[in-house]
């Protein structure tokens, strides 16, 4: 069996928690898009481990993580992380391939993101400055410097040496400091003999895992509502994190995806800027907040906090094709009176259930909301019938709205706070 799992929010819903349970019984964990931007949080017994490009199977030893093509590697971060994981006695060699394919996220990449948010001020969009956008801008204007370029040095000087003629074009534009070729280079050979034993022709590796009947497990960074494509554009990252983004960033075919789950978090957070309708930004707001510990994973930034939006969960379920959901973070809600869920908008007088494409018109929607009791506690409940009757009532709606089943229902950060249908 070969699922999928993917935020059915804008991120954090709680992915990595998710896929460290289901990687258990995978044989490949494998990213498809996204890069350093994306914090996955897995805590095993009193140990919190934040992974960013190293797929979160990682943490289960004989599984085979995958870096996918579609993701863009900064391999200063990517080998930051393989110390982390290494001090605390996780073996990462022999265990992770890169793919040759996946483009390289570049000084320059991280230092324009910064720039530009900077330069868009408060119509910036809240990245997380890593570099994603305009390493993703390069991959598709066909100026991109990939993995495989590492190992051929003259391709890789040639083409650094194209790109820096424009970019210090660029850098005179931003009026900051020019970049030197000769530095990145010398830079990234660096990183080129460290990262050599990683890479790998993964899409042929892959489709030779699928073809062999070993299981893949595929983990998608970011959310439904931050997709390039289907999200919340131009609030949005830069990638596909919605199911076809597995596609073209792995070289499966779509046979490969038996069951796509999507994680979806009690209530809603988001991370940057962009409408949220049902953003709370009262005491409730903070309850959440402080209850959830939002906080960004890569960023450190407060997280928004909101009611539970299952407009924007149906959409996401239907994008995806989602057969399953894992709900995470119930417990966050206990001990409070009423909770909400919107279960549609209010624009122009009239009621729609539908999330407008254009963003003008989705930041005047107004949230409809239907009202629950709230419940005294869920937390560390690991049996849906130990779970309080509000609480049963207030899933039962959320499945019953979405057409969607329930697979996992989290009740707390740790893998064993799980109640599994
Ligand atoms: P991801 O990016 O989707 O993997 O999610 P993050 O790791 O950025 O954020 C989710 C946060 O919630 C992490 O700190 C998790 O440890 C934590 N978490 C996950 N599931 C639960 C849960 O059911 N209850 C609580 N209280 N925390 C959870
Ligand atoms: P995980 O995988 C939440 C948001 C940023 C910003 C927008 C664009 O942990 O769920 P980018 O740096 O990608 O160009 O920023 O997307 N964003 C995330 N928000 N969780 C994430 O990842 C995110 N990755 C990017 O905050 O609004
Ligand atoms: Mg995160």
């Amino acid at each position: 069996m070969n699922r999928l799992v993917v935020g059915g929010q804008w991120g954090d819903e709680g992915k990595g928690k998710i896929v460290d349970i289901l990687a258990q019984n995978a044989d490949v964990i494998v990213r498809y898009q996204g890069g350093s931007n994306a914090g996955h949080t897995v805590c095993v017994g009193d140990k919190k481990f934040i992974l960013h490009l190293i797929p979160s199977g990682i943490l289960h030893e004989n599984k085979i993580c995958v870096i996918g093509n579609g993701v863009v590697v900064d391999p200063k971060s990517l080998l930051e992380e393989k110390k982390i994981l290494e001090d605390l006695g996780i073996e990462v060699e022999g265990r992770l391939f890169i793919s040759e394919k996946a483009h390289l996220v570049m000084p320059y990449h991280k230092e324009f993101d910064a720039k530009k948010e900077a330069v868009l001020g408060e119509n910036s969009i809240g990245t997380t400055k890593r570099g994603i956008g305009p390493t993703y801008t390069d991959k598709h204007a066909r100026v991109g410097i990939r993995i495989c370029d590492l190992e051929n040095p003259d391709v890789f000087k040639e083409k650094l040496n194209a790109n820096i003629k424009f970019i210090n074009k660029l850098c005179e534009l931003y009026e900051i400091e020019p970049f030197d070729a000769n530095k990145i280079f010398d830079e990234y050979m660096d990183y080129a003999q460290k990262i050599k034993p990683f890479i790998r022709n993964t899409v042929y590796y892959l489709n030779g895992v699928f073809k062999n009947g070993r299981s893949i497990l595929f983990e998608g960074a970011q959310g439904s509502l931050l997709d390039v494509d289907f999200g919340t554009y131009p609030f949005v990252t830069s990638s596909h994190p919605t199911v076809g983004g597995a596609f073209s960033g792995t070289g499966l075919p779509h046979k490969a995806i038996d069951r796509v789950m999507i994680v979806v978090k009690a209530y809603t957070t988001r991370v940057g800027n962009g409408p949220f309708p049902t953003e709370l930004t009262d005491e409730v707001g903070n309850y959440i907040r402080d209850n959830g510990a939002e906080y960004g994973a890569t960023t450190g930034r407060p997280r928004r906090c909101g009611w539970l939006d299952l407009v924007v969960v149906k959409y996401a379920a239907m994008i995806n094709g989602a057969d399953e959901i894992a709900l995470t973070k119930l417990d966050v809600l206990d001990g409070l009176d009423e909770i909400k869920v919107c279960v549609g908008y209010e624009y122009q007088g009239r009621k729609i259930g539908f999330i407008p494409s254009q963003l003008e018109e989705f930041a005047k929607c107004k949230p409809i909301y239907k009202t629950f009791k709230g419940w005294d506690k869920t937390a560390g409940i690991t049996d849906y019938e130990d779970l309080p009757e509000n609480a049963k009532r207030y899933l039962e709606y959320i499945s019953m709205f979405t057409g969607v089943r329930f697979a996992f229902i989290s009740t707390g950060a740790e893998r064993k706070q799980t109640i599994e249908l």
